[in-house]
C-alpha cells in the first residue's frame, strides 16, 4: 500500500438503493481507487457456494446484516489482496460501529486513514421503488419482495445510520443529495472527492 500522503479512502455511505454500486463503479475509475463492495464479495461467495457463502446467504436473504466478526475478516483479506492500491472506496461497510472501529485500525495498519464518509440522501420511497424495479431482473433475492426491502431500510436505520455519528466526530461526513440522473450524481461526487 502507498503512504498515507498518496492514498484516498472513501466510504460510500447510504442506504440500499441510494447509488452507491452505481457510483463506486463510475468513481473508480475516474480516480484510479479500488472500489470493494462487501454485498458483491458476499455473492460472488454465494454464487460459487463457499461456506462463507452459506453462511452470509442465510442473513442476506431475510435482509439482515451478516454478523460482524466474519465481515470484518472477509474485508481484511479484501484489502490485503490490493497491496498496490492508490487508495479504496468502500461500499456497504461500515455498516456498523465495530466494523467502523475496525476499519480505522486496519488503516492505521497501513500508514493510513478514511479521508471521508461520503453519504447518498435518498428518501425511502425513491429507494423501495428503484430495488423493487431491480428485482424484477437482477435474481438478487434481497430485492425480490418488498417485506424483505423494507426489512433492509429498517436494519439500515436500527443498525447502519449511527455510523455516520462516528465520522462525524471525526469531520469526516460529507452528505450528498442522491437523487437525480446517475450523471448528475455522479457529477456531484466528483465536487466531493476533487476536494479531498
Ligand atoms: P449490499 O450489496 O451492500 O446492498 P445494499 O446496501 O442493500 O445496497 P444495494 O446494492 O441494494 O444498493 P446501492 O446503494 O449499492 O445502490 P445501487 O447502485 O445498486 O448488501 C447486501 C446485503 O449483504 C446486506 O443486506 C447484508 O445482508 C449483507 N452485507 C453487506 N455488507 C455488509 C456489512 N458490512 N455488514 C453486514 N452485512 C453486510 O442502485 C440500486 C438500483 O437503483 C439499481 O438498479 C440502479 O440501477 C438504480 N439506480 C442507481 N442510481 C440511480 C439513479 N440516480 N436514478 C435511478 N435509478 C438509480
Amino acid at each position: 500500500l502507498k503512504t498515507t500522503q498518496h492514498m484516498t479512502n472513501i466510504v460510500l455511505f447510504g442506504p440500499p438503493g441510494a447509488g452507491k454500486g452505481t457510483q463506486a463503479n463510475f468513481l473508480k475509475d475516474k480516480y484510479n481507487l479500488v472500489h470493494i463492495s462487501t454485498g458483491d464479495v458476499f455473492r460472488y461467495n454465494i454464487k460459487n457456494k463457499t461456506a462463507l457463502g452459506t453462511l452470509a446467504k442465510s442473513y442476506i436473504d431475510k435482509g439482515a446484516l451478516v454478523p460482524d466478526e466474519v465481515t470484518i475478516d472477509m474485508l481484511n483479506a479484501e484489502v490485503e489482496k490490493n497491496t498496490d492500491a492508490n487508495g479504496f472506496i468502500f461500499d456497504g461497510f461500515p455498516r456498523t460501529t465495530a466494523q467502523a472501529e475496525a476499519l480505522d485500525v486496519l488503516m492505521s495498519s497501513k500508514d493510513s486513514q478514511i479521508n471521508a464518509m461520503v453519504a447518498l440522501e435518498v428518501h425511502d420511497e425513491v429507494l423501495v421503488k428503484r430495488l423493487l424495479e431491480r428485482g424484477k431482473t437482477s435474481g438478487r433475492a434481497d430485492d425480490a419482495d418488498e417485506g424483505v426491502i423494507r426489512n433492509r431500510l429498517k436494519v439500515y436505520y436500527d443498525e447502519t445510520a449511527v455510523v455516520a455519528d462516528f465520522y462525524s466526530a471525526q469531520d469526516k461526513y460529507i452528505a450528498v443529495d442522491g437523487v437525480g440522473t446517475i450523471e448528475e450524481i455522479t457529477a456531484r461526487l466528483s465536487t466531493v472527492l476533487d476536494t479531498l
